[in-house]
């Protein structure tokens, strides 16, 4: 079995998954379509030429503005489903998925609108597909805490069905600090707590979430590696981090595949896993993540079958669910190594 056989086939899980950011060009013109709205791109070539970023900011723009043309439930679930079909071939068995509810809100869909849509697909792809999921919120960090604490009232009557709550969009201007207060009512009531630190964003961010948010991981998280005590507390507490290696590289957090840390982090006993964040726009679902730092890090098959197991490991699923997992990649690998 060649290296890319093995990297679509192990079973794994996804961590860092914005929904909205698995919203293919193709689907946009088609819902655009039905539902009469104005897109300013006419063609999908010319949607994906779009698709070159210098920072993050850029990509927020066009990404915020492809979610437009989400209206009804059913585009939420036809967004959805389609991410799930994708994810479905390459042996993603559990999936994290976030959903930036301001970014419809804001626009005046119902919370509902959104999330029931998004929360029927992971039913049906539970029941279709097997693939298990948890689903978590993310408050957009460019807007105020009144913002998101609307937000979290609005997740109340679901929150059975949201896992937890996470912070994202602009990081720059926006430290965790600003959302101490409604972190910490999310926590009360019950909600795990990630957030996006360390993408743009200093060092200084991530301590932050741990200190002032107290997550339980880290989205992102690459620039903890400028700050060494702040990598020895991570890898004390194997705080998981949700690398995304394609999104880094297409929004310019690195210039190169070849740079990206990945080995010098588990050599200092990081939790690392790997994930795809919006891989409508940045080139590649999971599996491609695997594959394309595999090819420029050289990663073997046993590098390959740890973050495998790290991505089950980092998630929330119980811990006798974990195990189930990762049975099923231990067989894989000593079949397949
Ligand atoms: N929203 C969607 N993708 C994001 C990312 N990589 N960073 C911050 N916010 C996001
Ligand atoms: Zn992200």
């Amino acid at each position: 079995m060649t290296l890319k056989e093995f990297i679509y086939q192990i079973p794994k899980a996804e961590l860092h998954l914005h929904i909205e950011g698995s919203f293919e060009p193709e689907l946009m013109f088609e819902i655009a379509k039905r539902n009469k709205i104005e897109i300013k791109f006419n063609s999908v070539e010319e949607v994906k030429a779009a698709y070159e970023f210098n920072n993050l900011q850029e990509f927020l723009d066009i990404y915020y503005e492809g979610a437009g043309v989400l209206i009804h439930e059913k585009d939420f679930y036809d967004m959805t489903w389609a991410y799930l079909e994708k994810i479905h071939q390459e042996n993603v068995l559990h999936t994290e998925i976030f959903f930036d509810p301001q970014t419809h809100t804001d626009r005046g869909i119902d919370f509902d609108v959104a999330f029931n849509g998004i929360y029927k697909a992971m039913e049906d792809g539970k029941e279709k597909l097997g693939i298990s999921y948890k689903i978590i919120m993310c408050f957009l960090r460019h807007l105020d805490e009144v913002s998101a604490f609307e937000t979290l009232d609005s997740a109340l009557k679901h929150k059975d069905k949201i896992i937890g709550v996470g912070l994202d969009s602009g990081e720059l201007g926006n430290p965790p600090s600003k959302f101490q207060n409604v972190f910490k009512k999310a926590a009360q009531e019950g909600f795990e707590l990630v957030a996006h630190a360390g993408e743009e964003g200093p060092a200084e961010y991530v301590w932050e979430a741990l200190d002032l948010l107290n997550v339980s991981r880290i989205d992102h998280g690459n620039r903890s590696m400028d700050d060494e005590k702040l990598v020895a507390r991570l890898a004390k507490e194997q705080m998981p981090l949700t690398l995304c290696p394609l999104s880094n590289l297409k929004l310019c957090v690195i210039d190169d595949l070849k740079d990206y840390p990945l080995k010098e982090m588990i050599a200092k006993g990081l939790m690392c896993t790997l994930n795809s964040d919006d891989p409508a726009y940045f080139g590649g679902y999971l599996s491609q993540n695997y594959e394309d730092v595999a090819n420029a890090i050289d990663l073997s098959k046993e590098d390959i079958y740890e973050l495998a197991k790290n991505s089950f490991k980092a998630s929330y699923l119980t811990e006798a669910e974990k195990q189930v997992y990762l049975n099923k990649v231990e067989s894989f690998y000593q079949e397949n190594k």
